[in-house]
């Protein structure tokens, strides 16, 4: 088999490269290890940045997102028993959009597959070789059989765990990376948000999140420790938790309660890969790097990566210019440092650090009170979260 662009992974990132390459006329095929289902249901991420929904409303694929998805203006930051608005908006003229990663996937996979695009689910992409040369190739196994994808580049959006960034030789990438000591429980629930906009908790008990998914179903998510077996945690436990971790000090709020229809943990992690090229094999999303998730900015960085992937293609495809290849991971590594300091700065801000003593909560309360009487500092924080434009 033979393409232009060889991409493992159906995740966000390939499924937006190989359509962007589509719409520019650069044939590509996607290898996806998991079933078309599996891809489809995996709950993750939930915030859209302003760039990013115009991204996918130009190129075709926001219709949806604009009917079912929720522009939100703002955020709440709630600590010491208040609660304090960041109005988006007001402070950079922009909003984010509350639209699943199930969804956008959901649209990309019918877009490619209406389009004529090939995605080959159940293909476990074995090995990528040759990538020194001007022909490279991913070794693929499907349905018990082994075969191979001939292309001219690779790219790699197989996610942290996949086989394209184990795939570099030694010695040709650095990597940097914090591992934290705590993880997040997710659940989705069956109930009506109990706020309009996300409310990001601070607490003595720990960090909170609630977010949504539609007007009928909410997503919440509780700063748990390492190690913890959702099993542990019964129903009535989270929805406990999350009320403390919520409550006002005038009590004037309450969290509405429903069945829980999933639970899951996340493990916190910063993890970048530099370069995010080598000779034909290209890194995009995961793949290269991870954030936690509190800045809500993992997908979003994903979909950044292969925008500058795609033109970087279409150039070399259109005008044998090479130019945007050779800068594609200088121009992607400012915006993913950008967004890992930002992640772990939200991540810092808000969680409560088991090795942290009173002094670190104090410090946290004093920049969340900074945040809410300083607009300097509000914009900083809006500016990152809706997503600042790179170039
Ligand atoms: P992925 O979505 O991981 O897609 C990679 C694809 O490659 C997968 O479909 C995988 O099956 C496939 N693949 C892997 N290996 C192979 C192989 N050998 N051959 C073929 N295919 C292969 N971000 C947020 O902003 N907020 C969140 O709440 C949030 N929650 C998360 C929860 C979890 C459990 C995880 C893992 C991530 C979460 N993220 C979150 C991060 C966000 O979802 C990711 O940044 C985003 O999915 C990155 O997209 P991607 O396409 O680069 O990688
Ligand atoms: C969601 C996840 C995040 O990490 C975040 O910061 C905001 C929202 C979500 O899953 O809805």
């Amino acid at each position: 088999m033979r393409t232009r662009v060889g991409i493992i992974g159906a995740g966000p990132a390939g499924l937006l490269l190989s359509h962007l390459l589509h719409r520019r006329g650069v044939e590509s095929v996607v290898l996806e290890n998991r079933s078309r289902d599996y891809c489809e249901q995996r709950q993750r991420a939930g915030v859209v940045e302003h760039g990013v929904a115009e991204v996918l409303r130009e190129s075709g694929v926001g219709s949806r997102m604009d009917t079912d998805g929720l522009v939100h203006h703002g955020i709440e930051l709630r600590f010491d028993g208040r609660a304090h608005r960041i109005d988006f908006p007001g402070l950079t003229g922009r909003d984010v959009m509350i639209y699943a990663q199930t969804e956008v996937v959901k649209d990309l996979i019918a877009r490619r597959l209406a389009d004529g695009g090939q995605i080959l689910f159940g293909a476990k992409a074995t090995s990528v070789e040759d990538v020194e040369t001007d022909s490279p190739r991913i070794r693929f196994e499907r349905d018990g059989e082994a075969d191979v994808l001939e292309c001219d580049v690779v790219a790699a959006c197989d996610g942290f765990h996949g086989i394209g960034r184990r795939s570099l030789p030694s010695g040709v990438a650095r990597t940097f990376d914090k591992v934290y000591p705590f993880s997040w429980l997710g659940i989705l629930a069956d109930v009506a948000p109990s706020c309009e906009e996300l409310i990001y908790a601070h607490s003595e008990r720990g960090f909170a999140l609630h977010s949504m998914r539609s007007p009928e179903v909410s997503r919440l998510y509780l700063q748990v420790p390492n190690g913890t077996d959702p099993a542990d945690w019964s129903d009535e436990r989270i929805w406990d938790e999350l009320s403390a971790r919520f409550a006002l000090r005038d009590g004037d709020w309450t969290l509405e309660r429903g069945p829980i229809t999933d639970k899951s943990i996340t493990p916190m992690r910063s993890f970048v890969t530099e370069p995010m090229r080598h000779g034909r094999l290209f890194l995009a999303g995961d793949a290269a790097h991870i954030v936690p998730p509190t800045g809500a900015k993992g997908l979003n960085l994903a979909m950044h990566d292969v925008t500058l992937l795609a033109e970087a293609v279409a150039a070399w495809d259109e005008k044998g210019d090479t130019a945007l290849l050779d800068s594609y991971s200088d121009d992607a590594l400012r915006r993913v440092w950008r967004a890992e300091h930002f992640s772990y700065w939200m991540t810092t801000l808000l969680h409560r650090d088991p090795e942290g003593g009173e002094f670190d909560h104090r410090l946290q309360v004093s920049h969340l009170n900074r945040i809410a009487a300083s607009t300097a500092a509000a914009t900083e924080l809006a500016e990152n979260y809706t997503g600042i434009p790179l170039v």
